[in-house]
């Protein structure tokens, strides 16, 4: 959800002149708001394309501030389904990988970004019983 974020970016259109972080946006300009970019910059994750579950540990995770990471969006329009996305996620994984061991063994995902972020390929894994 972080390195391959299916929505990968966000638009907003401030209704009136505002001023962010210093800079002035005019009414009906358009904002992107990429988690893409977001998720893998630098300035908030050391070593920002390894995936590193440790990140997420509560120390680390204060030092962020909290639009560092955020695959559902956030304030009053951010997803109704996170939660459910959440634990869907988490009951299909441990229920697949308490039977199977999957490997990819092809060659590096091609994306395609269309209103999600998705492979761009069909994607073969190689599945063994455990
Ligand atoms: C991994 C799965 C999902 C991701 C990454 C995701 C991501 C997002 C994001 C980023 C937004 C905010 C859009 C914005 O601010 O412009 C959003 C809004 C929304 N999502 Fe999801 N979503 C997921 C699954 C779901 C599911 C399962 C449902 C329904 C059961 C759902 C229903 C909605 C609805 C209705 C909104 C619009 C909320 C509003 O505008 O008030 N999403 N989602």
């Amino acid at each position: 959800m972080r390195l391959y974020p299916p929505v990968y970016t966000l638009f907003r259109e401030p209704k009136l002149d505002v001023k962010l972080g210093g800079y002035r946006i005019p009414e009906g300009a358009a904002l992107m708001l990429p988690q893409w970019v977001i998720h893998r910059s630098p300035r908030w994750y050391d070593d920002p394309e390894a995936f590193d579950p440790d990140r997420w540990t509560p120390e680390r995770r204060s030092r962020r501030p909290r639009f560092a990471y955020f695959p559902f969006g956030g304030g009053p329009r951010h997803c109704i389904g996170k939660a459910f996305s959440l634990l869907e996620a988490k009951l299909i994984l441990a229920s697949v990988c308490a039977e199977y061991e999957l490997d990819y063994e092809g060659p590096d995902l091609s994306l395609r970004g269309s209103l999600t972020m998705h492979p761009n390929h069909p994607v073969p894994m190689r599945v063994r019983e455990r």
